[in-house]
């Protein structure tokens, strides 16, 4: 699910804090789960496994799960819950033609090269076999994104910092699926508001550390500023924080 490269740009995982302020990624799977309509026996390739903790609910419905992910941290996690999980970069899968169906939630947008990433599917999908995923489509956390490039331009930051995402609209995923040989049975976007239940500052150094980590000292107030920026748009009279979120559900089939 992440690219754990060394350079500042990229995402380090760690499952603990995942767990924290992100758990509701894999309780929210119930919709895109539905379109897998998964049989028992079949063989099932999840990309960007992450935690296992969806990867293990697939093995428990009577599926043969592999589970991929080019976190180190996560694919230990995985592991320890008798997952066949492996350490194994989404945009360089090496699998030939053993899937049913490839699966992912939450874990594409995290691939920005989808033209590999798309071949490695197909590759690894027996003929007809089901690519069935949902992650960020186009508009997603884009308050987030703005706020973040509105700071950064402030300080004099990188901007691509801010959004090393793949978010795309549905007609060009479909579009890139078709050049790959599938043929697309359905592809929505779905608004998808989600309540932060440990708040926006813990989201915002979850998954975007290395945008504010680039100000060093002025980190903490670049953190606030961002924040300040987004509660009138994200923050109800409560204090509760809603992200803005808005999820690409896809089905296709290959040829
Ligand atoms: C998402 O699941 O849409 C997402 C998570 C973290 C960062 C960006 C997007």
């Amino acid at each position: 699910m992440a690219q754990a490269r060394p350079d500042s740009r990229h995402q380090h995982w760690s499952a603990g804090s995942y767990d924290t302020h992100a758990r509701f990624v894999s309780d929210l799977a119930t919709g895109v789960v539905e379109w897998l309509s998964p049989k028992p026996g079949e063989r099932i390739l999840d990309v960007g496994c992450g935690d296992g903790v969806l990867t293990a609910e697939l093995r428990d419905m009577g599926l043969d799960v592999v589970g991929v992910d080019s976190s180190d941290d996560f694919v230990t996690v995985a592991q320890a819950r008798g997952l066949d999980a492996r350490l194994m970069d989404g945009e360089a899968l090496s699998f030939g033609p053993e899937f049913d169906a490839v699966f992912s939630n939450a874990a594409l947008h995290w691939m920005p090269k989808a033209d590999a990433v798309v071949s490695g599917i197909a590759r690894a999908l027996k003929p007809r076999g089901r690519f069935v995923a949902e992650f960020g489509g186009h508009g997603n956390v884009a308050a987030i994104v703005t706020a973040m490039r509105a700071i950064g331009e402030r300080r004099g930051g990188d901007l691509a910092l801010a959004n090393p995402w793949y978010f795309p609209a549905p007609q060009v995923y479909q579009a890139l699926l078709e050049r790959h040989g599938f043929n697309v049975k359905r592809i929505a976007l779905i608004p998808r508001p989600v309540v932060l239940k440990t708040g926006i500052e813990g989201w915002l150094m979850l998954f975007r550390k290395p945008f504010f980590a680039q100000f060093g000292d002025g980190a903490q107030h670049a953190l606030a500023e961002t924040i300040d920026l987004l509660r009138p748009a994200l923050c109800d009279a409560d204090g509760n924080w809603t992200a803005d979120y808005v999820r690409l559900r896809v089905e296709a089939v290959a040829s």
